[in-house]
């Protein structure tokens, strides 16, 4: 564990800049062995944070070339729906050819914006994000997408990967995260930021 920079603020000045991974590096970074020496990604450890009551609706926003995704869908079982998210139309075709023979959850694949969910207020249980939204182009209309679409009593989690996610960056990010939602569990290594918040 290390200390972090998770202070919560009243103010949210804009958040821009950052880094985004280019589709085609999507296979590269779903890699098991590079993910264990970049973050220590165990994706059926990690995703056991998620809860799965029969009915659940989760939503991974940001899905890439569906490291966590395979996982997902085996952790909710066949009584869930999970729905995965990227901006890439063709990752999200790839991935559905990835996944058809992965026994599970029912999916649902949907090309769009974080910043926009395609959702309704209240539809989600669950909202996953793997390493996505310091990726966004505007974190913080993100986060008020998530609180939108989560049902009240739902749960946001995120895994943030400090090296994209610099503190200037993130310090608005979970100061508005603190503000809307309420911060069940903090974890952190050297590269990454695991947070769980509930939508009260
Ligand atoms: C580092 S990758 C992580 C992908 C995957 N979750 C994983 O763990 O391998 C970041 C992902 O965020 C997605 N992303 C970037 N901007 C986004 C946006 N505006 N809305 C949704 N996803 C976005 C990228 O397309 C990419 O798939």
């Amino acid at each position: 564990m290390t200390d972090l920079d998770l202070k919560t603020s009243t103010t949210h000045p804009g958040v821009s800049g950052g880094w985004r991974t280019p589709d085609r590096l999507y296979r590269l970074i779903s890699s098991p062995v590079l993910r264990m020496v970049l973050g220590w990604d165990l994706p059926r450890y990690d995703l056991r944070v998620i809860s799965r009551r029969p009915g659940t609706v989760c939503l991974e926003v940001g899905s890439g070339g569906g490291f966590y995704t395979t996982a997902l869908k085996a952790h909710l079982g066949s009584e869930n729906t999970l729905i995965a998210l990227d901006p890439s139309p063709s990752a999200m075709r790839s991935l559905q050819h990835q996944l058809d023979d992965v026994p599970g959850a029912r999916v649902s694949f949907l090309a769009g914006d974080g910043c926009k969910l395609p959702l309704a207020d209240d539809q989600a249980d669950t909202l996953f994000y793997g390493y996505s939204l310091e990726e966004m182009p505007d974190p913080l209309a993100a986060v008020r997408e998530a609180h939108r679409v989560l049902r009240p009593g739902g749960e946001l989690v995120l895994f943030l990967w400090r090296p994209v996610f610099t503190r200037h960056r993130r310090r608005p990010v979970i100061a508005l995260l603190d503000e809307l939602f309420e911060r069940r569990r903090t974890s952190a290594g050297p590269q990454n930021i695991r947070l769980i918040y509930r939508k009260q």
